[in-house]
């Protein structure tokens, strides 16, 4: 972390009246707190989110100025950078959300999202990163290194749990203690200690019957005390809910979504429990210091103010940025008798069905959503590569009920326009002309749109699917209540393989769906929200001018079920949720029980070719890093290409239960055809460790553990066995 002056801090400190450091504590504005102008104390300028720096709202009303000026650039989600594995990418993407930060006279942007993604179903599954706590050490380090680059402040979040939307501001979270110590706590340990972010948001929810902005445990205990944290820490946005509590608490600053700024619980309610002695004005020292080496670290205050980095916004080079990082988050699932990459020269007309050919989704999601400068959309992306010599025809296939239709429909009703065995949506008046209901109507439409799709798609050689999920799903302060893809989406694709069984099926979506259809279809792609030029990565991608590289940051199960926190019925609760589950998410569980994904974490195809010739193991526990593992890997097919080379390390003689075998590291590494390279991973004992609860330490015990090399965690190229003689501890 940044050292500064302290000088400066107990100087301006001693200086401070108490309301004037009240002032400081708590927002004077949706995204701002007081300035103290006569001792030279900026105000902090705070902006969401994590694809972008959000639009600026009136100072005391949710309600969006609308100027000209707050355009933006729009980035791929925290779910596609991670599906790049690239980690240059991600502190590019810091980068570029860093400088536009500052551009946009930010000092703090509220990003990265960093919790875990427990179930499929959680709604802000988009803006986070992965499963697996290695891959969002690796993505979200780099992202708050670049964003600090610009004197703008990371603010990784939300801490800690935040796994659900249901009920997110009450719901008492119940985690056992290796379970935080393995999954859910190193992410954030790893971006305080490696990526040095300068503040960190509390959770709405619960930790253990403790509200996470006031936890005495995770603040205090865990944050402040074992991991010595002196950044800077805000509530999430109605996050605190007692004044006594959060001035006692390491909380540092109080933000919400009221108007009332005075009467914020650390406003007028604490001046007053200060001014009559009831609570300690030291309280609100610490987190004024806390504050001020925030201002220090940004150049805000002091003597550099004057070397502040400037910032830009919507530059060239931005959008060249994103769109390199879309590239690389497109994954390939499936791609039988290569019928992926298309040729642009053989095809003439082109059926484009699908409403996400032409939705734009940046305008979604909750608090990360962007007023985007542009965003190429699929179905403009693919009109500008084929360049009007190729006839597309584009139907939206399936209807999306309105507003105000949804809100008429009956919830049993509605369960009627679910999947059947003919294919079309049962309960539709198919023999009736009349409509007479919502559901009637909906039904109805369904099935013209999907007449309509069919159609065109019987009169064109190529038909390219674009489904998925949008922001009606993927949002804030929701869960979704299945996986299944919305709007009949599996009939007519199921419609559609029966007449075009070659075709190409894109889905947009930040979390994962059911695809019962997938072993019927022979090209699947799959992209996320993947900011302003999606559509043209996704092009570059469907017609070969980029070879995909991105790889699942997730595991896709084949149904919900398949999932121990849902067989464990441990997810969506609204007053207590309790994580039985453990440590055994996503693959940790597949893999372990040997539970069939629809496809794996860390999966990715390419359009080449890649094959792992040899792997060396040297042990040496004497020495830093005690163990090299030296690989040689070559591009074996006829087109340039990346590989994700994933390190998983399994402990083949455990003592206690532990999954089958954990990724702890990776690496990405880009092959002209033909060319072969050698890499190189350093490991330590933390590779080898898990916590035990007795000592209250991590541990990697003496004894045989295997090192395994592939491209996912299910593909798995080359293994060797090592010894380790020593027991390490460690916390
Ligand atoms: C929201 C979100 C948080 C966001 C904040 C400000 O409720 O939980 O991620 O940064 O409030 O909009």
């Amino acid at each position: 972390m940044k050292k500064v002056n302290e000088e400066i801090i107990e100087q301006l400190l001693n200086e401070l009246s108490l309301e004037e450091k009240i002032s400081m504590i708590h927002g004077n504005g949706l995204f701002c707190t007081g300035e103290v102008e006569r001792l030279g104390i900026p105000s902090l300028k705070m902006a969401d989110g994590p694809m972008g720096v959000r639009n600026d709202f009136e100072n005391a009303q949710w309600k969006t100025i609308g100027l000209s000026d707050d355009f933006v650039t729009y980035l791929p989600s925290n779910s596609a950078i991670a599906s790049t594995w690239n980690q240059d990418l991600a502190y590019l993407a810091g980068q570029v959300l860093g400088e536009e930060a500052r551009g946009r006279g930010k000092d703090i942007i509220l990003a990265p999202g960093i919790n875990i993604k427990r179930s499929p179903l959680c709604g802000r599954n988009f803006e986070y990163i992965s499963e697996d706590p290695k891959l969002i050490e690796a993505i979200a380090v780099p992202i708050i290194q670049g964003i600090q680059e610009f004197d703008v402040a990371a603010c990784v979040k939300h801490f800690a749990a935040n796994s659900q939307e249901t009920e997110r501001l009450w719901v008492d979270t119940l985690i056992d203690e290796r379970s935080l110590r393995e999954i859910y706590y190193p992410g954030f340990k790893a971006a305080i200690d490696k990526g040095g972010t300068y503040s960190l948001m509390g959770a709405y929810n619960l930790l253990r019957g403790e509200h996470c902005c006031t936890s005495q445990y995770l603040l205090g205990d865990i944050l402040r005390g074992e991991w010595e944290y002196d950044g800077m820490v805000v509530s999430d946005w109605g996050g605190v809910h007692d004044t006594a509590l959060a001035a006692k608490s390491e909380l540092d600053i109080e933000m919400s979504v009221t108007y009332e700024f005075d009467d914020y619980f650390m406003a007028n309610p604490l001046l007053l429990k200060i001014q009559s002695k009831e609570l300690s004005e030291e309280l609100v020292d610490k987190k004024i210091r806390n504050i001020l080496r925030l201002m220090l670290r940004l150049n805000m205050i002091g003597d550099q103010k004057h070397n502040r980095v400037s910032g830009t916004y919507n530059t060239k080079e931005h959008q060249e940025a994103v769109l390199e990082i879309a590239r690389e988050s497109i994954v390939l699932l499936k791609n039988e008798e290569q019928l992926l990459p298309l040729e642009k020269e053989s095809v003439k007309k082109i059926a484009v069905i699908g409403q996400n050919a032409e939705r734009i989704h940046s305008n979604g999601g909750g608090s990360a959503e962007i007023k985007a400068l542009y965003e190429i959309s699929p179905l403009m992306g693919l009109k500008k590569f084929l360049g009007g010599n190729v006839a597309i025809e584009y139907a939206k296939g399936y209807y999306i009920p309105t507003e105000e239709e949804k809100n008429t429909l009956n919830w049993q009703a509605s369960s009627l326009l679910s999947k059947d065995s003919s294919g079309l949506a049962c309960g539709s008046n198919e023999t009736r002309d009349n409509i007479t209901s919502p559901e009637d109507k909906i039904s109805h439409q369904q099935k013209l749109y999907r007449n309509n799709a069919l159609e065109i798609a019987a009169r064109c050689e190529q038909v390219i699917f674009i489904g998925g999920l949008n922001h009606d799903f993927d949002v804030e302060g929701q869960d979704r209540v299945d996986m299944q893809l919305p709007y009949a989406q599996d009939q007519l694709i199921e419609a559609l393989l029966e007449i075009k069984p070659d075709m190409t099926i894109v889905l947009i979506a930040g979390s994962p769906v059911e695809m019962p259809w997938s072993s019927r279809a022979k090209a699947i792609v799959w992209t996320w929200y993947a900011g302003m030029e999606g559509g043209t990565a996704l092009t570059e991608v469907l017609f070969g001018k980029t070879n995909p590289s991105g790889h699942l940051p997730e595991t896709f199960p084949v149904r919900l079920m398949d999932l121990l926190v849902h067989q464990l019925d441990a997810f969506g609760q609204k007053d207590r949720v309790t994580y039985e589950e453990g440590i055994n998410v996503g693959y940790r569980h597949f893999d372990t029980k040997k539970i069939e994904p629809a496809f794996c974490f860390g999966h990715g195809l390419s359009y080449t070719e890649f094959e792992y010739l040899y792997m060396v193991t040297t042990v040496n526990e004497d020495s830093a890093p005690m163990i090299l593992v030296d690989l040689s890997i070559m591009n074996v097919g006829d087109t340039d290409g990346a590989c994700v080379v994933q390190l998983y390390v399994s402990d083949i003689e455990t003592k206690v239960d532990r999954p089958v075998h954990e990724l702890r590291a990776f690496k990405k590494v880009h092959l002209s055809r033909g060319q072969k390279t050698t890499l190189q991973f350093e490991l330590d004992y933390d590779a080898f460790g898990y916590f035990d609860e007795s000592s209250k330490s991590f541990v990697a015990l003496p004894g045989q553990y295997r090192i395994e090399v592939g491209n996912s965690s299910r593909d798995i190229r080359l293994s060797n066995v090592l010894t380790l003689k020593n027991t390490y501890y460690w916390k």
